[in-house]
């Protein structure tokens, strides 16, 4: 027997932006929210708004992840923590971020999605939130930050081959620019990178990505939102450059 009577869910990176709006988006419809994050002030922050559990975590800790999120009963898993360090082109950028930025967007995202995927599987029941961008779609001359969210485009489409059958859902949302502390922590070392990024545009809010994503979940059983593009309505990806080489 297969169902989206979901009560449970796992969020990663709940503590702001588009994990926080989820958790309280969720935790409305009446689904029982575990809410993470390394920030613990604002995970209590969290939990004095909304009924939730909190879990402080460092997604990189793959061991924390098996031994305390691993044991959890989880419908949906909302695998969203991720950072943008790294937007510098690859010849610029620095050895750490390369390492921050795929240790979190992707080594992480693997190790949680193996942690919780399998009680989905065995309970035959489970929708799995995958937060990816148009950066893992379209070259946005990000090779570190971009090829991390690709790695996220292919590992849910590999993810819908491999549940099949299984009645367990899985959606990758991907979103342009959103006005979330995404930035702040991306250019926390340079502002006027941060100010070229977030003005000049409309900014999508964490609320309408959290409407994508509750539209996934709410959908009937038998239809998977396989991916969600959304992007600001003055941003538009493509196009090809045309430069003289010096
Ligand atoms: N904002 C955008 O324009 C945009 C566009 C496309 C996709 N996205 C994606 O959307 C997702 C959420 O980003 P956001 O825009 O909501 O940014 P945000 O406000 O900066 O939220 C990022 C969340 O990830 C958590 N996080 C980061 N590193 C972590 C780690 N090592 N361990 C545990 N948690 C960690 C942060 O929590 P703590 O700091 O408390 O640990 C925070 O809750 C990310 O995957 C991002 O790549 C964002």
């Amino acid at each position: 027997m297969t169902n989206t009577n979901y009560k449970s869910a796992l969020i990663t990176g709940a503590t702001s932006g588009i994990g926080l709006e989820t958790a309280i988006r969720l935790s409305e419809s009446g689904i029982h929210v575990t809410a993470t994050g390394r920030r613990k002030e604002k995970l209590i922050e969290l939990q004095n708004k909304i009924s939730c559990d909190i879990i402080e975590i460092d997604v990189r800790n793959q061991e924390k992840i098996y031994s305390e999120l691993g044991k959890l009963d989880i419908d949906i898993l909302v695998n969203n923590a991720g950072v943008g360090k790294g937007f510098a082109p690859i010849f610029l950028a620095e050895p750490e971020d390369i390492n921050t930025t795929t240790e979190t967007n992707v080594t992480s995202f693997l190790h949680l999605l193996r942690a919780i995927v399998p009680g989905m599987v065995k309970r035959k029941k489970g929708h799995i939130i995958n937060i990816g961008s148009i950066a893992g779609l379209y070259p946005v001359s990000s090779s570190v930050y971009g090829g991390s969210k690709g790695a996220v485009h292919m590992i849910n489409q590999n993810l819908r081959v491999e549940l099949s059958g299984t009645g367990v859902r899985a959606t990758e949302i991907c979103p342009g620019r959103v006005n979330t502390e995404f930035f702040d922590v991306a250019f926390s070392d340079n502002p006027d990178k941060k100010e070229q990024m977030t003005s000049g545009l409309e900014l999508l809010e964490q609320q309408d990505v959290a409407d994508a994503i509750m539209f996934a979940i709410n959908a009937p059983w038998r239809m998977n939102v396989s991916m969600i593009e959304l992007t600001p309505t003055e941003q538009v990806p493509g196009g090809s450059i045309i430069k003289k080489a010096k």
